[in-house]
């Protein structure tokens, strides 16, 4: 397993491109399997969990054509025979389980492994099945695997309510419903710009969407939808973590590119209440650190409110703040795994009553830290880009699913970080 091996103390100049949303690419991969014929996507970026899920389609029997270099994803299902998606493949990524809705909505059948848990806790994915239930399919549980199935014509439809309001859940009500029978309407359907981007892909195929970009969804179903040619967004959570990166030291002068600022929600206001500045201008946004980092506390919501993905890199941004300030998780109350290696790393953190309490200004001094998941890793790799001294981050494959090319980005713009390969 790789570890990073981290010199603290340089500050960030010059550029650092953006890439493909990762959460946003993962429902549309789902989604190419809803038409024979070839899908093009650009933008899909180089990363693991890419890779997993193409693996999880090519089960099925569907080509899948991937250049991590270009980008470019081509998807043909024409062929898909098998109907299923193994506990196997299904454990190592969540996001597995949009093969749920996508095969159900493709042929009124899937067998797909329920997913694990996480670092931080349970995952459920209860919505999903009352939700397909609402929409008409037949719903069992076999040794672990959702058995679904759909009347001979398609679901028949129905009416859901989310709560709470799930992005994963979503996704899959809307791969089900896209071709059902009759109408499907999701309620308190989450809004994140995942979630619009597949609506907008889905259209592009020929189906039905009202509400786009709302919490009230109704889609009529379509008896056929076509392969298309489609470009993924930004990654706005990426975006989110340079912006607090080009923050933490006050001589870094970084400019990212790439950037959706128009998806970045409320997090640009929080971000400017600690001083920091942004200056965007046609996707690019320079950022201007502040000579001091005041103290910002945040509760995470749903979009377009302050997103529980971002709330470890702000963490370790307020180790760094002039003050005290508290971070709660209203979505997973429990995702403070990186808390007690920020602690060792030197910081003035604990949890209390579901809170994580930050005091901020105590220098951070380089060590051996243990990454948990994928933001918990990143979060660390960023304290540890301004402790004294060396730091190694361990188990960076949590990194490798979600971050394309850190420390290459980050090497060219001014770090020093080294991955050291550990067998
Ligand atoms: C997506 O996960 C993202 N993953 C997560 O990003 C992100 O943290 C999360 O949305 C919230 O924004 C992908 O897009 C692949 P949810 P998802 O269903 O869909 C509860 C990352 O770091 N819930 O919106 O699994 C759930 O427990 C990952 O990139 C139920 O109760 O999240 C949570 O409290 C981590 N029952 C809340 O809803 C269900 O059936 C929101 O979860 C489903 C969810």
């Amino acid at each position: 397993m790789d570890k990073f091996r981290i010199e603290g103390g340089f500050a960030l100049k010059g550029e650092i491109a953006i890439g493909g949303s990762k959460n946003a690419a993962l429902p549309l991969l789902a989604a190419s399997l809803l038409a024979d014929g070839e899908t093009i996507i650009e933008n899909i970026p180089g990363l693991n969990d890419i890779l997993t899920f193409n693996n999880v389609m090519r089960v099925t029997g569907s080509r899948i054509d991937y250049d991590p270099e270009s980008h470019r994803i081509s998807i043909d299902p024409a062929n898909l025979y098998y109907h299923e998606a193994p506990y196997d493949l299904v454990r190592k990524m969540r996001a597995s389980f949009y093969m749920l809705g996508a095969l159900l909505g493709r042929d009124g059948k899937a067998r797909v492994s329920l997913p694990g848990g996480c670092a931080w806790g349970p995952r459920p994915v209860d919505l999903h099945l009352e939700g397909l239930r609402a929409f008409g399919a037949q719903i069992d549980l076999d040794q672990g695997y959702v058995v679904a199935s759909a009347p001979e014509n398609g679901l028949p439809g129905g009416t859901f309510s989310l709560k709470p309001s799930s992005v994963g859940a979503t996704v899959n009500l809307l791969l089900a419903a896209a071709r059902c029978a009759g109408s499907c309407t999701i309620r308190n359907a989450a809004k994140e710009p995942d979630v619009v981007q597949l609506c907008l892909f889905l259209e592009k195929m020929g189906a039905k969407i009202e509400g786009i970009g709302t919490s009230t969804l109704v889609i009529k179903g379509v008896d056929e939808l076509k392969p298309v040619t489609f470009r993924n967004t930004s990654d706005r959570i990426e975006a989110g973590t340079y912006m607090i990166l080009g923050a933490m030291h006050p001589d870094s002068d970084l400019t990212l590119t790439n950037v959706s600022t128009d998806e970045l929600g409320q997090f640009p206001a929080w971000f400017h209440k600690t001083g920091a500045q942004s200056q965007s201008d046609a996707g690019r946004m320079r950022i201007i650190s502040p000579a001091e980092i005041a103290p910002v506390s945040v509760i995470t919501e749903i979009y377009p409110g302050f997103p529980t993905d971002l709330q470890a890199q702000w963490a370790t941004l307020m180790t760094r703040a002039a003050g005290e300030s508290h971070i709660t998780d209203t979505i997973y109350p429990d995702r403070f795994s990186y808390v007690p290696e920020l602690a060792r790393l030197g910081a003035d953190v604990y949890v209390k009553n579901n809170s994580a309490v930050i005091k901020g200004g105590r220098p951070l001094t380089g060590t051996s830290v243990m990454s948990t998941d994928l933001r918990a890793s990143v979060s660390l790799v960023m304290a540890a880009m301004y402790a004294r001294g060396t730091s190694d981050v361990l188990r960076v494959y949590h990194l490798d699913r979600g971050y394309e090319k850190l420390e290459e980005k980050l090497n060219q713009a001014g770090a020093r970080i080294t991955r050291v390969r550990e067998n």
